[in-house]
């Protein structure tokens, strides 16, 4: 049974293929409205979320399917000590693919080892965020018409940011790929990233703490919060939560053709000003992120039913 944890699971060509998918749901929408008709997907989120349960519930009801929902640990039976490979068991007896978020790294695996359904990594700890990265990756797709030869800054928490985690992964094996990694010292994206993915890749970076004296480089400017949820202590969270702001003046000697992605939520790292700024596409991948889970489930679901 296929499921996706992380996103190199996919194979290029399969990204290739979920873009061209998302880019036809986009032009003929009613050409999948029933496509998943009699299915359910089933949202188990441990940990809170907007967009990535709202966007795969949206989905699957696009798709002319049904949802059933947990939306927090609270309201479910983990909170009297069920275990994640029990639930994925039950979910199994309910629905026909999963989304699963949960503040553990590994536990959507751990899902997926005890399900007889595909399950959908939606967000584990610190660790990954596929479906976010394959929301990112439309949107440069869609922004830029290409997904190499491109200069990617990375602004904030690299540290606990799953979703820059996910998208270096993704972008490494593109060519004439360059990151330019941007945080305070203490929030520098984790060793493992650094020489399992981007030096085994061979992709050349560099980190800095200065957002100001790369912005001319960037194709793309990858903001995030810090991420308040996995600090150890609050002294350190409000040291650093506002590291980088970016404000109007600050995009002054940036391109023209600049594209600014978010994966939201967004605190204090983005100007509101900056909303209408036709390079600010963070809404624009909230959309897209809707549309690229509805080419996961198609094709997810699919394989299943092979
Ligand atoms: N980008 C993202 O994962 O947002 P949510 O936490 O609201 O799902």
């Amino acid at each position: 049974m296929r499921s996706l944890i992380d996103i190199l699971e996919l194979s290029t060509e399969e990204i290739d293929e979920l873009l061209k998918t998302a880019e036809d749901i986009i032009a003929n929408p009613a050409k999948y409205s029933e496509k998943c008709k009699g299915k359910k997907l089933a949202t188990l989120f441990f940990e809170p979320s907007t967009r990535t349960r709202l966007s795969f519930e949206a989905a699957m009801y696009e798709l002319g399917g049904n949802v059933i929902s947990m939306a927090s640990a609270a309201s479910s039976s983990a909170s009297k000590g069920e275990s994640i490979a029990d639930t994925a068991k039950v979910i199994s007896c309910y629905a026909d693919i999963m989304a699963m978020r949960h503040p553990k790294e590994g536990a959507p695996l751990v899902a997926s080892m005890n399900s007889t359904i595909p399950v959908i990594n939606a967000g584990d700890g610190g660790h990954n965020h596929p479906t976010q990265t394959l929301a990112d990756l439309l949107t440069i797709y869609r922004e830029k018409g290409r997904l190499n030869n491109l200069t990617v800054g990375f602004c904030g928490d690299l540290k606990f940011g799953r979703t820059v985690h996910s998208l270096i992964a993704a972008l490494s094996r593109y060519t004439g790929i360059k990151f330019i990694l941007i945080s305070p010292v203490e929030l520098k994206v984790p060793s493992y990233i650094k020489k399992d993915i981007i030096v085994k890749n061979g992709i050349q970076y560099v980190q800095t703490t200065d957002l100001e004296s790369v912005m001319p480089e960037l194709d793309i400017l990858y903001m995030t919060r810090v991420q308040k949820e996995r600090f150890f202590n609050e002294e350190d969270y409000l040291r650093l939560k506002d590291s980088y702001i970016l404000t109007p003046e600050k995009l002054s000697n940036a391109k023209k053709d600049l594209a600014i992605l978010h994966p939201l939520p967004r605190v204090n790292e983005i100007a509101v000003a900056i909303d209408d700024d036709p390079r600010a596409c963070y809404f624009k991948q909230v959309y897209n992120g809707k549309i690229m889970r509805m080419s996961l489930i198609l094709k997810l679901l699919e394989e299943a039913n092979k």
